[in-house]
């Protein structure tokens, strides 16, 4: 079984990340999603709209994502590839050359962002606009 493992926020989770989740799922057959707390946003200075549980709740619903774990620091990452046995870490190109680092452990693959949508774009939208949005399901 080939493990892949992948961090964000997912908040008010949007086409881009399932675009993303679709992607990485395909690259083995467990995925786990390293799902950033409360708190440790609050350390990145972000805030979600969705609290952990809720996001945690969401995601979990998602046919692609096999597990989800809290991220609490930046510096679980080695531990968490050996403790879930990570075959390949993905992540969205904004992040590309960030966790080459972890290329000792596993393979490193940075998927390209799916454009012009975000998290900070829908939660800054006036409702009346996001139906707008063109889809971009592939
Ligand atoms: N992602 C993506 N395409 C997008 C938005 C996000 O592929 N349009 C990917 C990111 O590269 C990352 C994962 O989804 O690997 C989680 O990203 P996250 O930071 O939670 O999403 P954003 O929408 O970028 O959130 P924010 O606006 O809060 O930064």
């Amino acid at each position: 079984m080939k493990t892949v493992l992948t961090y964000g926020t997912f908040d008010v989770l949007h086409y881009g990340h399932i675009n993303l989740l679709k992607r990485a799922k395909a690259l083995g057959d467990y995925l786990i999603v390293g799902l950033s707390s409360d708190e440790f946003n609050a350390l990145k200075n972000k805030k979600s709209f969705y609290s952990y549980e809720h996001r945690k709740l969401i995601l979990e619903a998602i046919k692609y994502v096999d597990l989800v774990i809290p991220e609490d620091t930046w510096e679980q990452k080695v531990s968490d590839v050996k403790k879930y046995s990570v075959d390949v870490f993905v992540m969205g190109d904004d992040w590309e050359g960030k966790f080459d680092f972890l290329s000792e452990y596993c393979e490193v693959s940075y998927l390209p962002r799916t454009p012009d949508i975000s998290s900070t774009m829908v939660r800054n939208q006036p409702p009346h606009l996001i139906s707008n949005y063109s889809d971009e399901i592939s």
